[in-house]
């Protein structure tokens, strides 16, 4: 389905927009905020919902002993910030089994937008309009009255409202959660980001993972405050902001597993390696459970390859950020009529081959800029890997990411031993610096660089639209009372483009 956007005078002059998007046509003054680059993450999360509702369903039956009657189990979406409505009522359309959505907002205007959209659109039997902090929303649905599902797609940082939705989320519900704060969560701004998420980023090449794990993190610390902890289904990175999709369960016991799921990140700043710290590290002897302290630190005070000095970051959420079974299954059910089905297809397949228990990447252009070295292909590579035995993946969130359980000396002496067969001009090895001091070490033994039947994943072969586009019109995240629709505030959103590129540094972007 096409979306369509047409401007029209109304009485005051100011431009009225319609817009189509799915199944909904919505008006808006321009007052009120709408983003058309995130018809992508609006189209993910239909599918996202109707697949979780399918399991959810499924589960309560199971649970109830019950073969028929999966009618009683009433779905409730909670829209906590709605602006225009769009969303609550592509909700309430597009997704089987939701009998009620609720479109809330703060905004007076945004609340006048969402109730004629909710009549224009017919949905006024199941869509209710809200006129609310989210907060204190979600405060008063937190004791009963609990939400299947809560939507959370804030300005920039969401966390202000993550104690409030881990607490009106029902048992096993689900949470789906936008940060477009990515400056602050790519490393720009590590003492903001600690107190916005309790972590520290860091300028690392994987900076859009890190940014993921950092979220989850601080969803998962306020979830335990209440006894609560996350699954994650699907996280996700793109354009300008990183969108997670979690379920929260209950239990005292699991809890403590929560600090095994956290680490600290050591990140050398001269060649971008990384080691993970974990918090807690639990022995399971016979069903007992016993939790340590893991002794440290991991690495010596400079980096073993490169000699130069490590940062620390996180605490960064180090369990799977997807469920790799809940992908399968969203794949094989998500429409196709979604106007972004070819990009959800490419994400999805490329996040069924993410090696899921390896957190973080590096990256292709790093390893080989490090080493002042001419870059191999991304198969090539791939190859050395495969053909030493570790595994390798790509990540959706960086075009020449690799992923790998190969220890960083293993990587490091893969890049020896192309180097000593595409030699590093001279006068770029200056003294000291991490080129001169990885090259200086020899390699342990000899790597294959012969293509490797592997190489080429599937989702590559098939040629899937796999990695987001460049930044078209309205790239970036708009802020407060930004309609994003007039001519003006199109310059702006352009103007705009590169500033924010530049913010979230060289590492956000894909090469
Ligand atoms: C990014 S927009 C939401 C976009 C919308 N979900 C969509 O898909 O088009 C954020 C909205 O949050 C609203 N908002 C900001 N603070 C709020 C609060 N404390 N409670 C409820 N709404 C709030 C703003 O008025 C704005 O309309
Ligand atoms: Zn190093």
């Amino acid at each position: 389905m096409e979306s369509q956007q047409k401007i029209s005078p109304n009485s005051n002059a100011t431009p009225i927009k319609e817009i189509t998007e799915g199944s909904a046509t919505i008006s808006t003054s321009g007052a009120v905020f709408y983003n058309p680059v995130q018809e992508f993450n609006r189209d993910l999360s239909i599918a996202v919902i109707s697949t979780f509702v399918n399991d959810y369903k499924e589960e309560l039956k199971a649970a109830k002993g019950q073969q028929t009657g999966v009618e009683n189990n009433k779905i409730t979406i909670l829209e906590a910030l709605s602006a225009t409505g769009l969303r609550s009522i592509r909700y309430a359309k597009e997704i089987p089994g939701v009998e009620r959505v609720i479109a809330n907002d703060i905004s007076t205007k945004a609340v006048e937008d969402i109730k004629q959209n909710v009549v224009k659109n017919n949905v006024d039997q199941i869509v209710s309009v809200s006129h609310s902090d989210a907060s204190m929303l979600m405060y008063q649905h937190r004791k009963s009255d609990q939400f299947e599902v809560i939507d959370l797609d804030p300005y920039g940082c969401p966390s202000h409202f993550l104690d409030s939705s881990v607490q009106a989320v029902k048992e096993g519900g689900l949470l789906l959660i936008t940060a477009t704060d990515m400056a602050v969560l790519a490393g720009n701004s590590p003492e903001t980001c600690y107190s916005k998420y309790g972590a520290i980023s860091i300028r690392i090449k994987s900076c859009h993972e890190m940014a993921v794990r950092i979220l989850l993190q601080c969803i998962e610390s306020h979830a335990n405050r209440y006894g609560r902890y996350i699954v994650p289904l699907l996280s996700l990175s793109a354009d300008f902001y990183i969108r997670v999709f979690v379920r929260v369960f209950s239990g005292a016991k699991k809890c403590k597993f929560s600090a095994t799921k956290l680490s600290h990140v050591y990140h050398c700043t001269g060649c971008d390696s990384f080691t993970l710290h974990p918090l807690i590290i639990a022995k399971t002897d016979k069903n007992h459970h016993k939790f340590g302290i893991p002794s440290g630190p991991p690495v010596s005070k400079n980096c073993e390859e490169c000699k130069h000095p490590h940062h620390i970051g996180g605490p960064i959420w180090s369990a799977p950020i997807h469920s790799h079974e809940f992908v399968k299954k969203l794949l094989d059910t998500v429409p196709d009529s979604l106007k972004t089905y070819k990009r959800i297809e490419g994400v999805l397949s490329v996040i069924l081959e993410e090696l899921i228990d390896q957190p973080l990447y590096y990256t292709l252009d790093r390893l080989s800029g490090t080493l002042h070295v001419e870059m191999p292909s991304m198969m090539v590579l791939r190859s050395a890997l495969l053909n030493a035995g570790y595994m390798v993946s790509f990540t959706h969130m960086n075009k020449t990411s690799i992923k790998t359980d190969a220890p960083k000396k293993v990587v490091w002496d893969i890049m020896r031993c192309w180097a000593k067969q595409h030699p590093v001009s001279q006068k770029r090895l200056i003294e000291g610096t991490p080129a001169f001091n990885i090259l200086n070490i020899e390699p342990d033994q000899e790597y294959s660089f012969k293509i490797h039947a592997q190489a080429n994943p599937e989702s590559r072969k098939k040629g899937f639209l796999r990695f987001q586009e460049n930044p078209a019109p309205h790239w970036g995240p708009g802020c407060r009372a930004t309609a994003m629709v007039g001519e003006q505030k199109i310059q702006k959103s352009v103007k705009n483009q590169g500033k924010r590129k530049r913010d979230v540094s060289q590492e956000s972007v894909d090469k």
